[in-house]
């Protein structure tokens, strides 16, 4: 049977002790010759010996590992999300443990459940299908530091906010600069915190403006590619000229939904997301959409919450992202 190499067999091949090896392998060796510290790394690279995490893990009192919860992997804003967070976990030397929970509760408790069970330092959070209160007494009882994004956290702490609200004004202001009156929203039905801003935001643009909007107007649908085609076929969307998606996946459902009814985007129906995910460029017409900037985004929650964990006395910051109207090919004039 293949037996695991371990610290046993560097220090009998180095001819030194286990103590001697554990030192040098955790750069504490100072007080050893040269010769030794170079004899130690010769031989755990010929052997192959890997430091057993759990043994590190309780000398420093920490497991270098944060928790990433996600709703959907197959969302490329969560994996741009993901590339961000992993940039900078890489550089201050943590180990993300990343899931997705796809939209569903149960799935998404049992990984919180299990974050805590494997003793991350800390979490970042990404529009939960849970509440904030029960994320909130999950973790502080068990005194572990997180990033919320998406929802309101109950209680103070660092936060990475991105202007949802001016998002939602810049598609109104975008769609009426067309000319675009009658326009189709569409929202999950259960929406997060910065889901409702950026409804709210094009909502109160359009009325500031005169141009009145009721909720006829607003189609709720999963928040994904299948929820946006089958949008294409609500009332509304048939007497609208214009559809504000509230995110990138579901305007791409839409294109497939619009095209299969005859319509063509923008000469018929324009159609705005929202993300500026990578697609938004390689799909037919180029999705005009107003830019998240994700990657970012993870950057900035995983910087913030490695910055905490490392002094949970710092007081609270929060870095606020701009968003911006991206446009391409998928709106025009009003019919
Ligand atoms: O596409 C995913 C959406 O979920 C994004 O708009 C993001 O802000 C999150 O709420």
């Amino acid at each position: 049977m293949i037996r695991k190499v371990t610290i046993r067999d560097v220090a009998a091949a180095s001819g030194v002790s286990i103590t001697a090896v554990s030192q040098i392998l955790n750069g504490k060796g100072q007080r050893f010759s040269s010769e030794t510290q170079e004899k130690v790394h010769h031989f755990q690279h010929k052997l192959g010996y890997v430091p057993d995490f759990s043994a590190r893990h309780l000398i420093i009192k920490s497991t270098e590992t944060i928790g990433v919860l996600t709703p959907d992997l197959a969302n490329p804003f969560f994996s741009m999300f993901i590339k961000g967070v992993q940039q900078t976990a890489c550089e201050e030397n943590f180990i993300p443990l990343i899931f997705s929970a796809n939209h569903d509760e149960h799935l998404e408790t049992s990984y919180l459940q299990e974050l805590i069970r494997r003793a991350v330092d800390g979490l970042i959070i990404a529009s939960a299908s849970i509440t904030a209160q029960a994320i909130d007494q999950s973790l502080r009882r068990n005194g572990i530091p997180y990033i919320l994004l998406d929802q309101n956290a109950v209680s103070d702490g660092d936060r990475v906010n991105v202007d949802d609200r001016h998002g939602g004004e810049l598609a109104a202001q975008h769609l009426l600069s067309l000319g675009h009156t009658q326009i189709a929203v569409v929202v999950p039905e259960h929406a997060t915190v910065n889901i409702i801003n950026r409804l709210n935001g094009f909502i109160d643009w359009m009325k500031s403006t005169g141009h009145p909007f009721s909720d006829d107007w607003i189609v709720h649908t999963p928040m994904n590619k299948e929820g946006g085609y089958e949008a294409a076929s609500q009332e509304c969307v048939k007497r609208a000229t214009a559809i504000f998606a509230i995110n990138d996946e579901m305007a791409i459902g839409l294109y497939r939904g619009l095209r299969e009814r005859g319509l063509r985007i923008p000469e018929d129906i324009s159609v705005i997301g929202y993300d500026d995910i990578d697609w938004g460029n390689y799909v037919t017409p180029a999705l005009t959409t107003i830019h998240q900037p994700v990657f970012e985004m993870g950057q900035a929650a995983t910087q913030l919450l490695t910055q905490r964990i490392r002094a949970d006395n710092r007081p609270f910051q929060t870095v606020r992202l701009p968003v911006r109207l991206v446009k391409r090919e998928s709106t025009g004039m009003a019919r």
